[in-house]
């Protein structure tokens, strides 16, 4: 029988301590032996988003006991695993390099291969968690750091068909409950109060949408949800009115982009049955969920969403990652070095900062 392969997978690339244990089973997806995740949201609570050296603090008093009871769970012994995958980028550095150092550690006690893993491949290759996916396919990765649509060719292969060019949207969702007192963590607190609201009630700007491909910015919109929440005061209403407002122009913008990568794909690959994966945080959110599955079936393509608990930070992607490195021989060296920039398609324009040509 052919060996299944098993990695110990560890993520701190931003507020969430996490390892798995995951084993590719017979049908191309994985096994979950365990996967565990410790989030730092009451660490940040009160400061409205994440505080770095905060969370570089908790990453170094939980880590130890995160991977321990992983591994406990998981019922394999470091002898029996095939390698040790470890986020080596983007993200914070300070917390980075906590979770590769260990990664690292442990790779060379046991005498295993060490992958340090692209954060966004984790998010890209996710879904193949819990079905097979043939490449190539278009991923929409919403994040609280990016926001792109890239064509996954293959492991380790990207081509960036678009990107935001100023804030990330799960960035966006968090600035506009900060803006609206709704609390933190901002997503899910936006996307639970606007279903209080009337998303009609503000016309809110949608930038750059008729130029710039599938490229995004949400700059302006956050500043008109601003100029906005200063006329309502403690309004609750008028609060959730205008959460429900920025959630719905948010659906707008991600349809009318997402139709714009879809039809990019479908010329740059000439496959007309495109899989449109969104993955990363935000992908959690119900509406945009409903709203890129009406999308999706207009243009007779298929969309597949992640399990909302591989949609936010967690490790067993990352795991995951690895073991579809490792079967390509993408092994790393001991002396890799955690990146806070590591773009999934390297030759991608940067398109942030004074400058930008649209
Ligand atoms: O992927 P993720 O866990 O971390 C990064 O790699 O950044 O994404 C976190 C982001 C946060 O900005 C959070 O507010 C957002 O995902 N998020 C949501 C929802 N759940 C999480 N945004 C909108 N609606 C949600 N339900
Ligand atoms: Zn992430």
């Amino acid at each position: 029988m052919k060996k299944k392969i098993t990695f110990l997978g560890i993520e701190t690339s931003c507020d969430e301590t996490a390892a798995a244990v995951i084993r590719e089973n017979e049908r191309g997806a994985a096994e979950i032996l365990s996967n565990v995740v410790s989030s730092q949201i009451s660490e940040h609570k009160k400061f409205g988003g994440v505080v770095p050296e905060l969370a570089a603090r908790a990453h170094l008093e939980n880590i130890d006991y995160i991977i321990k009871t992983a591994l406990a769970e998981s019922k394999i012994s470091l002898d029996e695993i095939d390698g040790v995958a470890a986020t080596a980028g983007p993200g914070l550095i300070v917390c980075l390099t906590i979770g590769l150092n260990i990664g690292k550690s442990i790779a060379a006690f046991a005498n295993k291969p060490l992958i340090g893993v692209n954060h966004l491949e984790g998010h890209a290759l996710s879904p193949g968690l819990e079905t097979k996916i043939e490449f190539p396919y278009l991923l929409l990765l919403i994040s609280g750091g990016h926001t792109q649509f890239l064509i996954v060719k293959d492991v380790n292969q990207y081509e960036q068909l678009g990107t935001t060019i100023d804030d990330a949207l799960g960035e966006a969702f968090d600035k506009t409950a900060k803006m609206l007192g709704l609390g933190y963590p901002g997503g899910p607190n936006v996307e639970k109060f606007s279903k209080l609201g009337d998303k009609k009630f503000f016309k809110l700007p949608e930038p750059i949408i008729n130029k710039s491909g599938c490229n995004l910015s949400f700059a302006g919109l956050k500043t008109a949800v601003l100029r906005e929440s200063k006329k309502i005061k403690g309004d609750n209403q008028m609060k959730y009115n205008l959460a429900a407002s920025f959630q719905n122009t948010i659906n707008s913008i991600l349809y009318k982009k997402t139709k714009i990568a879809i039809e990019m794909f479908k010329k740059k690959t000439q496959i007309e049955n495109v899989k449109l994966v969104v993955a990363g945080g935000v992908a959690a959110n119900k509406t945009i969920r409903e709203n890129l599955t009406k999308l999706s079936d207009e243009m007779k393509c298929r969309t597949i969403y992640p399990d909302v608990k591989f949609c936010s930070d967690n490790a067993a992607m990352i795991a995951w990652a690895g073991i579809k490195r490792y079967k390509k021989r993408l092994l790393d060296k001991i002396n890799i070095e955690a990146k806070s920039r590591w773009p999934l398609d390297e030759s991608a324009p940067y398109m942030k900062g004074p400058g930008l040509k649209l």
